[in-house]
């Protein structure tokens, strides 16, 4: 199944599935890497000869504009499944009405707690002893959509946001891949608020 990735930052996420998407029996594939700037997320991509974009908001006049361009480079590839990994910017609804339903986001927090940009950090402040990842489909909303899996990460005494967020990527780096394969083979059932993985 045909996937595109989008991105913002370091693409380690990105990369945890190109590796696992290297593997013979994987049943997805990456056919598109898709940017709101250059990030080494993009150079990634094209180091390993995916068809990249890069689509900045700073590109267009209005964030309508943005969000039919970025809606065009990733139809384009007419992907069954989108994944955003370290995504920095809102989906809009031209994008969500045409992917709707397809996108799946990893977010660095057990959610409902800590969404948005600053999870990890906010998760820390606060002094939880467990944090982890979610993995969810995207809605309308920042980090509220339909959750699909979590993973539980301790949180150590001397942790700074930038240890603690290293060992909840490298969760992620498992839970992401893995979630994406059982999604493409399996199908999602969502009935409302909730959503799991057909069995
Ligand atoms: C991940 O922790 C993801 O959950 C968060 O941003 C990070 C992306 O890391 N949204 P990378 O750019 O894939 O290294």
């Amino acid at each position: 199944a045909p996937i595109v990735v989008l991105a913002s930052g370091t693409g380690t996420l990105l990369e945890a599935i190109l590796d696992a998407a290297d593997a013979e029996d994987y049943p997805a594939s990456v056919v598109g890497v898709v940017a709101d700037r250059p990030c080494r997320a993009i150079e990634v991509a094209q180091a390993r000869g995916i068809p990249v974009a890069v689509v900045a908001p700073t590109s267009f006049s209005d964030r309508s504009r943005w969000d039919r361009a970025l809606t065009e480079a990733v139809s384009d590839h007419r992907p069954a499944l989108v994944v955003t990994a370290g995504f920095m910017r809102i989906l809009g609804s031209v994008f969500l009405a045409a992917h709707g339903g397809r996108i799946v986001n990893s977010h660095p927090a057990l959610l409902p707690a800590f969404p948005g940009a600053h999870g990890v950090r906010e998760a820390l402040d606060y002094g939880v002893k467990i944090t982890g990842a979610t993995v969810h489909l995207v809605d309308d909303g920042v980090d509220t959509g339909p959750i699909l899996a979590q993973s539980p990460v301790p949180v150590e005494p001397d942790d700074d946001e930038q240890r603690l967020h290293e060992r909840i990527k490298g969760v992620e780096r498992a839970l992401l891949p893995q979630v994406i394969g059982q999604i493409v083979t399996k199908g999602v059932v969502s009935d409302g608020r909730k959503a799991h993985i057909r069995e």
